[in-house]
């Protein structure tokens, strides 16, 4: 029988490309998000393989009921992104702060609390953070302080869930439609600026950060590691 993978956030950009190189190993995958729209597309695309369910990440109690429903499942997979967060140190309201604590950092640890009781022991859980956790890029300190803080507790699960394997993918600036709320003009701008930064030259694409988390569900002797899949983004050339 096939594997099971649920992405918890798996309609859109990275999570969307986890699941169809999944499903093309031959793996089952279910993917959630909240929009109707965004569902209906990936399930389309992914074909029969694939399920999935509108679920909110930041309701705990539905997350809950939701790995209640799907039953057996041998990896999890958490992309679930949130608004707030950003800006510089002096101004940033804690509010902002607190969304994005909410909407990132406690829909992890809720998703990854709901989905142990059915999650396989020997099984992976993979955690997407951001490598803004390491970049000390300036009106960034909310968003590294909410990734690294999902960071900071993947070797402490590796230990404390054992046989479990526990995971991240951290990655850098990546062409997905995280970024539509720019406009086609500020997006291509902003991304032409994070190439000349990036020793590879270029953003990264979805399916690059999926092949990451595929090796991680894959290879069953990783596991605590952070991997940092940004194009190079952390080197800073001596000066
Ligand atoms: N793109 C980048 O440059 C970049 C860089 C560093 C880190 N990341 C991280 O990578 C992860 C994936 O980002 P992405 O670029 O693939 O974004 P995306 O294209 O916007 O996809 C986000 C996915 O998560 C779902 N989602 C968001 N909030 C949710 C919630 N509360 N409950 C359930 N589903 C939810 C979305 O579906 P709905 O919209 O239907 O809810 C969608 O399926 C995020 O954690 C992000 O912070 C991205």
């Amino acid at each position: 029988m096939s594997e099971r993978v649920v992405i918890v956030g798996g309609t859109s950009g990275i999570g969307l490309a986890t699941a169809q190189r999944l499903v093309d190993g031959g793996r089952e995958v279910v993917v959630t998000g909240r929009r109707q729209e965004r569902l209906t597309a990936a399930l389309t695309q992914l074909g029969e393989r694939a399920a999935g369910e509108l679920v909110d990440a930041t309701d705990a109690a539905a997350t809950a009921a939701f790995f209640g429903r799907v039953g057996p499942v041998d990896h999890v997979v958490i992309t679930v992104t949130a608004s707030g967060g950003v800006g510089a140190f002096r101004d940033i309201a804690l509010d902002s702060l607190r969304q994005a604590v909410d909407g990132k950092l406690l829909a992890h640890v809720a998703t990854a609390q709901a989905a142990l009781p059915t999650l396989r022991g020997d099984g992976s859980l993979t955690f997407v953070t951001a490598a803004s956790s390491g970049a000390a890029l300036p009106g960034t300190a909310g968003l590294a302080a909410v990734n690294a803080s999902i960071e900071a507790m993947v070797p402490v699960l590796a230990v404390e869930l054992a046989p479990l394997r526990v995971n991240a993918v951290a990655p850098g600036v990546i062409d997905t439609p995280w970024w539509d709320w720019l406009g086609p003009d500020a997006r291509e701008a902003t991304f032409a600026e994070f190439a000349t930064a990036v020793p590879v030259g270029r953003v990264g694409h979805a399916d690059e950060i999926a092949g990451a988390i595929h090796a991680l569900v894959d290879n069953g002797y990783l596991d605590g590691v952070v991997l940092r899949v940004d194009g190079g983004a952390r080197l800073r050339p001596a000066s």
